[in-house]
């Protein structure tokens, strides 16, 4: 007899931050049969993927796309944008503000790492200030969305101080792009990343780097190398002259990117960042009214993931595995958050029936492991997603 489980890991609710469950119609693609990728038809989808992602990420620009992870679009905006000896400003308030400042160094800058504690939001005026000790400072790198702590970075409010500095603005939307506004020109930033597997509703495999229209002016002058296979000067040239990608591009990803971006247009992205804002109000509604306390500083909040500390005496283990076991896999803390809090994502397709699962399931473990709710969850949810 073989084994069965009714929640095995392929009828799992994904509410991980990243990667995301997918639309049936975009997980069908990837089994569309592969075709050339230097063919007119195949850089017709690629034009077509850009021009939406321009939207996604609010600029005329150029935005690149990596076969790879959103590590990837990361370092190459780093490698591309800043020499050895440079100096970065890294503002760090959690394990990917941090990654943006170990990549920096790994590139040989000479990195200021101001570091906020996980969980406080980065604010204006410490940029002020900082920036004001480092007027030599040739980029700032910043988190958009904090996927580690649950917080969302005032990000217009900052780029406008950094502004007034003549230092770049390299930013890590890759959970925010897609999921929550990102006005890239309007705001005044000069690059910014993102990846395929979280609010753009695809697998895990495409890196995304925005540029500005000033930037492109500053490619097109380059000389200097700083990366082979990640240097965005190359792929400019290439874009620029056919409209094709340097090196082979996992074709069947940029098909799923495709149908992923028609629906997020058909959806429209003032709607899709309003589902987004309100199934978050929903989660952290449902979270607070189970008893619970979010991570995230006070007005600051993610709409794109829910970090919450665990009650007193409660064990992270216990409780995640106990979820699975109910078919919902949710994340729990990094670093030295590990233990102490657990994070829900609600990325890309996440609506009422998986916010109110999710609350469901909860509430049902908090039963099993003998802990009891302040009061319902769903109930909490259905009001936050009831109000006007
Ligand atoms: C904010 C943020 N930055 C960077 C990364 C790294 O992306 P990837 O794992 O796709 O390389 C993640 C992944 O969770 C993230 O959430």
């Amino acid at each position: 007899m073989s084994h069965f489980e009714l929640y095995d890991d392929e009828n799992t609710l994904l509410m991980i931050p990243g990667p995301v469950f997918l639309h049936p119609k975009v997980q069908r693609i990837l089994s569309r049969p592969i075709f050339g990728h230097r063919t007119n038809h195949f850089r017709g989808i690629l034009a077509e993927c850009e021009e939406m992602l321009k939207g996604v990420f609010g600029t005329n620009g150029t935005v690149f796309m990596l076969t790879g992870s959103g590590t990837s679009a990361m370092d190459a905006a780093v490698r591309t944008f800043i020499s050895p000896k440079e100096k970065v400003v890294s503002f760090i308030g959690g394990k990917f503000g941090e990654r943006f400042a170990d990549i920096a160094q790994s590139a040989g800058a000479n990195v200021i790492r101001v570091n906020v504690e996980w969980g406080k939001a980065i604010k204006p005026d410490l940029v002020k200030k900082v920036l004001e000790e480092h007027p030599d400072a040739k980029a700032v790198t910043i988190t958009h969305n904090e996927t580690s702590t649950g917080v969302l970075h005032p990000l217009p409010e900052i780029a406008k101080v950094v502004k007034k500095y003549d230092a770049y603005l390299i930013v890590d939307g890759i959970t925010s792009v897609g999921g929550d506004y990102v006005k890239m020109d309007e705001w005044g930033v000069d690059v910014m990343v993102s990846g395929s597997q979280k609010c753009l509703g695809i697998p895990p495999g495409l890196g995304f780097v925005a540029i500005s229209t000033e930037l492109e002016s500053v490619l097109e002058k380059m000389e200097k190398k700083n990366s082979y296979y990640l240097d965005l000067k190359t792929y400019y040239k290439y874009w620029k002259k056919k409209g094709d990608l340097p090196f082979t591009g996992s074709v069947t990803l940029f098909y799923a990117l495709y149908e992923s971006l028609k629906m997020i247009f058909a959806e429209g992205l003032e709607a899709r960042i309003q589902r987004h804002r309100k199934m978050a109000r929903a989660m952290r509604k449902g979270f607070t009214d189970l008893g619970f306390e979010l991570f995230a500083e006070k007005g600051y909040e993610s709409n794109t993931l829910t970090a919450v500390k665990y009650l007193p005496g409660m064990s992270d283990n216990e409780f995640r595995t106990r979820m699975q076991k109910h078919g919902v896999l949710i994340a729990g803390g990094q670093a030295h958050l590990a233990g102490k809090i657990f994070r829900v994502a609600h990325m890309n397709m996440t609506g009422e029936r998986e916010v109110l699962t999710v609350l469901a399931v909860a509430e049902l473990v908090m039963h099993e492991m003998g802990v009891k709710p302040k009061g319902s969850g769903v109930k909490g949810a259905i009001s936050e997603i009831l109000r006007e």
